[in-house]
């Protein structure tokens, strides 16, 4: 069987391990924006170019006869390559762009949510123009309120009072920025608690959890300093986390199932791939802060390590209407994932240094991102580098391993030794206690 992944960070490494190990022995096609050896190592062939241009890359799927594709990031999804290579006959894992709305346009997330009467929903409203912002933003109040730019903005686009806006002053500005670049504005009511990452497998008729996840978003120790694609993340043997109740984790999953629902009843199609919930638990329960159409990143190194059935079997279920729990077995064990990033990363990163990772001794578990390999060197291309997931009985042991192997990673590289550590696990837990007012 040919599989094609779209993509080339470390998710899609992690589905490239993932298919690699399956007893099906498929066949692994990648279409990638640059040359991963992680991944390439894998395949029978790799192509590198734009994997948003919709027609390049459906071109490449029928020349390899691909009999399923699956896509990693989200910008191919907007972009409608699901609906191209549905149309060609070539059955894919990641849904067609009007459902990818989903996590392409948050007022069609939040308006979706409202019209579906679904649990989870702040107060929100999305603006076109500046009138109504400043009286939305008093009604919030001074401090309470996140604005965000409607469209995909690679993690950028969303600003928090009390983090990066300081007064309605400068809020208005931000969205005087937004509506300046043709986007609308959403804005919202500011959630306190700790968040965490909720993904499915759906069919399009049923839903399959993974175990959740928590990232970790600012970029050093202490959840400091600048926004990131995430710089590591960890989950929990029984797959959980240690701050979260039965009854949050129940009323995330019945969101998950009811946004599912609500996206094929409203535009009358299926729902093929993954779906993603970032949610906070609060005083007040579970709460969403966005949806994504597909596997987080880092949150699918996470549990897709730790997968002990076929993904090549998940993965035809999920086109064929066929997907069912007994399919979906992850081992009862922790892992944390620790990424490292170019020194000077997200902001000023330094570009094409080369790196080693001679020194990582399980290197099944470490995971190439923005990388390019070029006369057999690995250059860092600028965004996060490399991951380790480690696997553990305890979230503390996984964290030792993961520690000691990112170390490994040789070159003008950081990474945040905090992630996974008994103190920071703790520090989620009494603030989730301390919220809830226990
Ligand atoms: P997003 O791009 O929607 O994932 O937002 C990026 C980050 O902004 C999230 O991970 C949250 O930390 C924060 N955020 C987004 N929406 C809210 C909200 N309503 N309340 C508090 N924080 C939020
Ligand atoms: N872990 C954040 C994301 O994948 O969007």
């Amino acid at each position: 069987m040919n599989i094609l992944i779209v993509g080339s960070g470390a998710r899609e490494h992690a589905i490239a391990a993932a298919l690699h190990r399956s007893p099906q022995q498929p066949h692994i096609f990648c279409c990638g924006t640059s040359l991963n050896p992680g991944i390439s190592q894998m395949t029978y062939h790799y192509w590198t170019g734009d994997i948003t241009d919709v027609a390049a890359v459906t071109k490449m799927a029928k020349e390899w006869q691909i009999d399923l594709a699956i896509i990693g990031p989200e910008a191919p999804l907007e972009k409608g390559l699901a609906d191209a290579l549905w149309q060609n006959a070539i059955p894919t894992v990641g849904p067609k762009r009007a459902l990818a709305q989903i996590e392409t346009s948050k007022s069609f997330a939040r308006d979706l949510m409202q019209k579906y009467d679904i649990p989870g929903l702040p107060r929100y409203r999305k603006f076109q123009e500046l009138n109504g912002i400043p009286a939305f933003l008093a009604e919030l109040g001074e401090g309470q309120y996140v604005v965000k730019a409607n469209g995909l903005m690679g993690g950028k686009g969303v600003k928090v009072a009390g983090d990066h806006l300081h007064s309605f002053a400068e809020a208005i500005s931000y969205c005087k920025e937004i509506l300046a670049q043709g986007q609308e504005v959403v804005i919202e009511e500011k959630l306190v608690g700790q968040e965490f990452s909720f993904m499915c497998f759906s069919d399009g008729k049923q839903a399959v959890p993974m175990p959740i996840v928590q990232d970790h978003k600012r970029a050093f120790v202490n959840d400091e300093g600048p926004n990131t694609g995430g710089m590591g993340s960890y989950s929990d043997a029984n797959h959980s986390l240690p701050f979260l109740s039965a009854d949050d984790v129940q009323q995330a999953w019945q969101i998950n199932e009811a946004v599912l629902r609500a996206l094929s009843t409203e535009l009358q199609d299926k729902y093929i791939g993954i779906l993603y919930g970032s949610f906070i638990a609060t005083h007040q329960g579970v709460y969403v802060i966005e949806f994504n159409a597909r596997l987080g990143d880092p949150e699918a190194l996470n549990v897709l390590t730790i997968l002990t059935s076929d993904f090549v079997t998940i993965c035809q279920a999920m086109v064929t209407g066929s997907l069912s729990a007994d399919q979906v077995t992850f081992a009862n064990q922790a892992t944390v994932c620790k990424y490292a990033v170019p020194q000077g990363y997200p902001d000023d990163p330094i570009k094409d240094a080369v790196i080693c990772i001679e020194a990582v001794k399980n290197k099944s578990r470490l995971y190439l991102a923005s990388v390019n390999a070029v006369d057999g060197k690995i250059h860092a291309t600028g965004s996060r580098t490399a991951a380790y997931v480690g696997v553990a009985d305890s979230i503390s042991m996984a964290e030792e391993i993961a520690e000691v192997e990112v170390r490994g990673i040789d070159g003008p590289l950081f990474h945040r030794d905090d992630i996974g550590t008994d103190r920071l696990i703790q520090r989620r837990i009494d603030d989730m206690r301390r919220l809830r007012g226990a």
